[in-house]
């Protein structure tokens, strides 16, 4: 049994303006143990996929339309709120992209890690307090003993991440979902924080949903790689396959806008990567329903049935096994008539 299987999933908020067709059919499984990197411009529904799982879109104006979520066997959409609640952060971790505003700015960082602790895991305060230090030490901060009892505000960014990883892994969570862990760190401190979550990953052994827009980052981290367009998923498969056999126009022109490996890292005043997308044309319409895949008007390869039919995720044609693609048109054959 995989340990989280997500079929048709599709999510809406209905606004005083129209209805945003957030999720359009989202299906998937993740096997224990297993990274999954998911990637796609913004706006695509990466984060709502995953928090209306959690129970964590407002409702309203949120509103899961249809499908299921079964983690450990057990629907998440079917759950109440305090059921919802024994998972988060217990055996579903979480870390989220900014974290001077997630962690809280009046409270020690040895309250925000013990807090899990004691409510999930009943540990007394001595306890939790030893656990708390053992997990900064896990996560690199230099003489824990000191740290533990500090504020958000004396720690630098990258440690602040490091804290929040701290609490996504205090109960030892069986999956981890980490939502643009590292967008806001400069270059040098994100690779730090990688090379961490890929050490934390072998030695607990948990899954991890991996959220970014940057192809880069996840391809050091994934084992596949999910790609999402307009609330779908165009393209999935082992990471490889997905980098060097790519099946989906919206994959190619992502990859193609990734800088070349060999050339200097371009960032910008304050140290960060910009983010790249130069895709021409607009992102779809979320207000609309699509009839069709959402990337036909961009794509130069599409055809008329992509106007109209949306394409199922289908096995790649001589693809990887779990090459899976939703494409009318076959990528390699057309790039090879055009070449
Ligand atoms: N609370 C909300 N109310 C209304 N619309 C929302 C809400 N949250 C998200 N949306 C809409 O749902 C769609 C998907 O958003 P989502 O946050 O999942 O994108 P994303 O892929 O995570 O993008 P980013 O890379 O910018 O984080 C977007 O059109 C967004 O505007
Ligand atoms: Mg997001």
């Amino acid at each position: 049994m995989p340990l989280l299987e997500v079929n048709d999933l599709a999510v809406r908020f209905d606004t005083a303006d129209g209805s945003i067709h957030a999720v359009n059919g989202v299906s998937y499984s993740l096997e224990a143990g297993e990274t999954l990197g998911v990637v796609g411009e913004s706006g695509s529904g990466k984060s709502v996929h995953v928090l209306s799982m959690l129970g964590l879109i407002p409702k309203p104006p949120g509103k899961i339309v249809r499908g299921t979520a079964r983690f450990n066997g057990r629907d998440l959409l079917a759950m109440s709120e305090g059921e919802l609640r024994d998972i988060r952060g217990n055996e579903i971790g979480m870390i989220f992209q900014d974290p001077m505003t997630s962690l809280n700015p009046v409270l020690s960082v040895r309250t925000q890690i013990t807090e899990a602790l004691i409510c999930h895991r009943k540990m007394g305060r001595a306890a939790a307090k030893q656990r708390a230090i053992e997990l900064l030490d896990l996560v690199g901060i230099p003489d824990p003993h000191k740290r533990v009892n500090q504020y958000p505000h004396e720690f630098s960014g990258g440690m602040r991440q490091r804290v929040m990883i701290a609490i996504g892994i205090a109960c030892e969570p069986k999956l981890l979902i980490a939502d643009e862990p590292t967008t806001a760190l400069d270059v040098t401190v994100q690779a730090q924080v990688l090379d961490l979550m890929r050490d934390l990953k072998k030695k607990l052994g948990m899954a991890m949903i991996w959220i970014t827009h940057d192809m880069g980052v996840v391809a050091g981290i994934a084992d596949n790689i999910q790609v999402m367009y307009g609330g779908r998923i165009m393209e999935r498969g082992p990471t490889r396959a997905v980098f060097h056999d790519t099946r989906s126009a919206y994959t190619y022109g992502l990859l193609r806008s990734l800088p070349d490996h060999d050339a200097p890292v371009v960032v910008d005043a304050q140290g960060r990567r910009p983010r790249l997308s130069q895709i021409p044309g607009q992102p779809p319409d979320m207000f609309k329903p699509q009839a069709g895949d959402p990337f036909a008007p961009r794509n130069p390869y599409a055809t008329e049935r992509c106007l109209v039919e949306a394409p199922p995720l289908q096995q790649a044609p001589g693809g990887a096994p779990g090459h899976m693609v939703a494409a009318w048109y076959d990528l390699r054959s057309v790039r090879e008539k055009a070449a």
